[in-house]
């Protein structure tokens, strides 16, 4: 599989990963949103062309209590950090089990963290179980009261060197 752009060139018509909505999107939306820069999206496209994945990522802040609750609500001097959000991230059902997700995730991470304004955090929504359990394989974890979302420290351990 190899990871790229979404383009106007790429066949999304034929994708179904389940959830009705992340198809829908897929389909009639992420065009539009890549044409307006609301959204980053990259397919994971098979040698002959066939999407087999796709993820979205926006930017966002998240408050950091949200993510620690607790003492840290005291202390916090950066009460907001730059997040990036994991709008979407789906495997087409045929293609299940196969690794593709966590490959894709791991691609989306990379990104993320060779941005010059790399985000602290990556959230997510839980749409349904089997993400719930995919994503906290991943490492992410619920916010405290918030249970369908999740989010993920981005620290890059080379930057302490820098310090
Ligand atoms: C969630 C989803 C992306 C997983 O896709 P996938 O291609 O089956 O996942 P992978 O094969 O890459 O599996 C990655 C890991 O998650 C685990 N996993 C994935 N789905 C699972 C499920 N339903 N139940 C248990 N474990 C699951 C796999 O066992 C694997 O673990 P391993 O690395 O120890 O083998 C896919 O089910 C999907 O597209 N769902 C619909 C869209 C959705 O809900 N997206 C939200 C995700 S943020």
């Amino acid at each position: 599989m190899r990871i790229e752009p979404l383009t106007q060139a790429h066949e999304r018509g034929g994708f179904r990963c389940g959830v009705p909505s992340f198809d829908k999107y897929f389909r009639a939306q992420a065009g539009r949103d890549v044409a307006k820069n609301l959204a980053a999206i990259f397919a994971g496209v098979l040698p002959e062309g066939k999407i087999v994945g796709y993820y979205a990522l926006s930017s966002a802040t998240v408050l950091l209590p949200d993510l620690l609750g607790g003492p840290q609500r005291l202390v916090s001097r950066y009460p907001a950090l730059t997040a990036a959000r994991l709008t979407r991230l789906a495997v087409d059902r045929r293609h299940r089990g196969q690794g593709y997700a966590a490959v894709l995730l791991a691609d989306a991470l990379n990104r993320l963290r060779a941005s010059p304004v790399r985000p602290m955090a990556v959230i997510a929504e839980i749409p349904n179980e089997a993400a719930r359990y995919f994503l906290e394989h991943a490492g992410f974890q619920s916010f405290i009261d918030q249970p369908n979302r999740a989010f993920r420290m981005l620290q890059a351990a080379q930057n302490r060197e820098a310090a």
